[in-house]
């Protein structure tokens, strides 16, 4: 039986220091993951081939991220039946509106499920790809609900730091 991984397309290295933070939240969640520089316009048989061979290995869940005229996510989405999770780049003279909406405005019957443009969007491309596979797999789910916990203790903490350099 195969280990159930997540995989993470970008269109160019240009992507790769945003996208370090999907990366490192599946890290941190202790998700199985493999990375892949691929484009839906420049590189599309490359992309054709790696979609198709990772859905055939086990991969769970898809995430893809690109920018300008997206259309990385939605290719992908149109080769697997796995869900796919688009990450909209920021760069670019439209400032990563153009990604977002030819990353979110797919027709139906091929869906991609659209996070925020840049950072935020990276990291919870992540977690939603974790919470799908969680579905599966309690343990997992268990690290996910931690991490959440934890996040929220960080927020409580830094409220009681400013409480009290405020003298409350
Ligand atoms: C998209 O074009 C990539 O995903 C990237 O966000 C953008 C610019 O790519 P580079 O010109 O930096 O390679 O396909």
């Amino acid at each position: 039986m195969t280990t159930p991984f997540v995989a993470v397309l970008m269109g160019s290295d240009s992507d790769l220091p945003v996208m370090q933070a999907t990366l490192d939240t599946l890290d941190q969640l202790q998700v199985p993951w493999e990375v892949k520089i691929t484009s839906a316009h420049r590189t599309p048989d490359a992309t054709h081939h790696y979609v198709t061979d990772a859905d055939r290995r086990g991969c769970a869940a898809f995430i893809a991220a690109a920018g300008l005229a997206a259309h990385l996510a939605g290719v992908v989405s149109s080769l697997t039946i796995k869900p796919v999770i688009g990450v909209p780049m920021e760069g670019g003279p439209l400032k990563g509106q153009d990604a977002l909406l030819s990353t979110v405005m797919m027709p139906g019957g091929i869906p991609v499920a659209t996070v925020a443009i840049g950072k935020a969007g990276a990291k919870n491309a992540a977690y939603l790809a974790a919470q799908i596979l969680a579905l599966g797999d309690s343990e997992l789910s268990d690290r996910v609900k931690a991490e959440r916990a934890t996040n929220a203790r960080a927020v409580i903490a830094k409220d009681a730091d400013l409480q009290s350099k405020l003298g409350k």
